[in-house]
């Protein structure tokens, strides 16, 4: 079928996404001297962003003052179990507290400790309280911030914008194919660099925290553009979201709960995460149960109760009391913030006040009052440490002139990311990745679109219209999705093994063969099966990616627990998995070894062991 041609629209920037890495890259390219434009899947300001609520890690020294960037970089590197780019982790580390003032000195309101300084809260496997942080609602602010000041820039943005192709010139990315929500129009953004910025993947799963934009566009756009992607099996399941009311299962609870003093119980009552405590927290914890008032006033750093363990750790220790038949009756645990009345005469208010989220969310969704009564909560599928493999300076990926920000991006979480270390890296990578758009933007030409591309990925993205009414079975995109989400779910969620990852992958080539042959009816305006047939190649190609890396790693490390190799291997500490697209189409799986860290952080990392 013949198409009107594409509105065509030219940039020396495009950025795609506007979360906020996406809205931080923007600033900085337009502050850069580039014309932007700034492409996203959903309106401005609904973003992923906004559900890091707890806060953003900065080693600013404000409640605690032995922290310091070696501090950060050291408890980075321990939370990705050395798998982290360690370049990135040490830029990471040393700029994320001038990027927290920076967002302050353009208007974010943090809290405030007594003598007006940024309030910082611990959270999980971070050293110092460290979380600067506007109540529960950081991303929210972190995103409100980054739009006011973006928005003066001129930068362009597009809304309600599906990304189907990145075009090449030669090896370069020279501009994005797409179409318009609304009325299913095709776009063409030409532009001499392209920032991705899409966030992450959690609609391959059935229980997320993500909501429905979080489709692994970006993973797959950069991939079928023949980047490298890395880390793949590393999924973080956050340890709490609600289980109950059904309808609202996987929505976030924010690790500031237990970042407030939140504690976490089987049916029986029990503090099970004492059960299982690591040798080197161990001591600390002791100390900390006594002093635990002094915690929940945020004034005692060093307080370190096991509930703010790794990610990784406590998802696993609720995994574990839950198929014991010691879980909540919804099938999670109970975690209690309300226990903190014992301790603290104003507490309802002091809850209300550092949780206002939360109280509504509970309030509201299920009808309980987190300042009198536990919430029950289980693991939730939240984040994706792996992405597109970027160079650590530049954030570059390996096609010229494409680059990647944020959760899109692999490198600094290695095998776990640190809660709060997300907001930080949005903000360090977003601004880097701007700047070294504009630099690529300045010093390359504009390429040339090939119309020939175009075409093609116009009838490929228009093929499902041109099957028509459904399939064998009566199947539709929405099923196929669904029962993708079934397979992740269950066969390669948070306990893994061989044999079900290896079924993994073969439900999702019988899923990629019905993705391949579903139809659509209607018309291209607002269709939601239109949508989703073009989401669920992103989410197969992740899934795949997903499942063969996790395949690949015959260890358990991080966030990959497999119960056929439960401990960590040296061996498999030595590399990285890169998942790249083979001539044939196929996913080739490779391993590649993990870049030695320097002299002078390996002193860094011993010294704070
Ligand atoms: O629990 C949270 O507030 C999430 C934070 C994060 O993922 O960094």
């Amino acid at each position: 079928m013949d198409q009107p041609s594409p509105q065509a629209h030219e940039h020396d920037v495009i950025v795609i996404g506007a979360g906020g890495a996406g809205l931080r890259a923007a600033i900085e390219a337009s502050a850069g001297g580039c014309t932007v434009g700034l492409i996203c899947k959903s309106l401005l300001g609904k973003a992923h962003t906004v559900m890091a609520e707890g806060g953003v890690a900065a080693a600013m020294a404000n409640v605690d003052e032995r922290d310091s960037w070696r501090v950060h970089f050291a408890d980075t590197m321990r939370g990705g179990q050395y798998l982290n780019n360690w370049r990135m982790a040490e830029l990471h580390a040393k700029e994320a507290p001038a990027r927290v003032r920076e967002l302050e000195a353009w208007g974010a309101v943090f809290d405030r400790t007594k003598d007006g300084r940024i309030l910082q809260r611990n959270f999980g496997g971070h050293r110092y309280p460290r979380l600067a942080h506007v109540g529960d609602r950081t991303g929210l602010e972190m995103i409100r911030t980054l739009q006011d000041h973006g928005i003066h820039r001129g930068i362009e943005v597009f809304m309600e914008m599906t990304v189907v192709a990145l075009l090449k010139d030669g090896e370069r990315v020279v501009g994005a194919l797409g179409y318009d929500r609304e009325r299913g129009r095709f776009r063409v953004w030409r532009a001499k660099a392209v920032v991705m910025a899409t966030g992450g993947i959690g609609k391959a799963f059935k229980i997320t925290s993500n909501s429905w934009e979080y489709t692994g566009d970006g993973h797959t756009l950069a991939y079928n553009a023949g980047a490298d992607l890395l880390d793949m099996e590393f999924v973080q399941f956050h340890p709490t979201g609600m289980v109950w009311p059904p309808s609202v299962r996987g929505i976030l609870v924010t690790e500031g709960v237990r970042g407030e003093g939140g504690v976490l119980r089987n049916r029986e009552g029990r503090r099970f995460m004492f059960d299982d405590i690591p040798e080197n927290y161990r001591n600390q914890t002791a100390k900390d149960e006594e002093e635990g008032w002094r915690y929940v006033t945020g004034d005692k750093s060093a307080n370190r109760p096991p509930e703010l363990l790794t990610r990784d750790h406590v998802a696993r220790c609720i995994n574990r009391e839950v198929k014991a038949g010691r879980g909540s009756p919804h099938g999670g645990v109970f975690l209690d913030i309300a226990w903190i009345k014992a301790r603290l005469p104003n507490s309802e208010e002091h809850i209300k006040k550092k949780l206002p989220s939360m109280y509504h969310q509970f309030m509201t969704l299920a009808g309980i009052d987190i300042t009198k009564v536990p919430m029950e909560v289980g693991p939730t599928t939240h984040y994706i440490m792996g992405g597109v493999r970027v160079d650590g300076d530049t954030q570059m990926s390996t096609v010229p002139g494409l680059f990647a920000a944020g959760e899109v991006a692999a490198g600094l979480h290695g095998a776990n990311r640190l809660g709060g270390n997300s907001l930080s890296d949005l903000i360090v990578f977003g601004q880097r990745a701007g700047e070294h758009a504009a630099r690529f933007a300045k010093t390359n030409g504009a390429g040339a679109v090939n119309s020939a591309q175009v075409e093609g990925e116009m009838q490929r993205a228009l093929a499902p219209f041109d099957r028509g009414e459904a399939t064998v079975g009566g199947d539709n995109a929405f099923r196929v999705q669904q029962d993708l989400q079934n397979v992740m779910q269950e066969l390669v969620g948070i306990v893994r093994l061989e044999d079900e990852m290896l079924r993994a992958v073969e439900e999702i080539a019988k899923l990629k063969a019905r993705a391949a042959v579903v139809g659509v009816t209607g018309h291209r305006e607002y269709n939601p099966g239109w949508h989703t047939a073009i989401d669920l190649g992103n989410l197969l190609t992740v899934s795949e990616a997903i499942t063969r890396a996790a395949i690949e790693r015959k260890e358990s490390r991080g966030a990959q627990f497999r119960e056929d190799y439960p401990e960590k291997s040296a061996e498999y500490g030595k590399f990285n998995i890169v998942l790249r697209r083979g001539g044939d189409g196929e996913m080739r799986v490779i391993r590649e070894p993990v870049r030695p860290l320097p002299a002078e952080l390996k002193q860094v990392v011993e010294e704070n062991a």
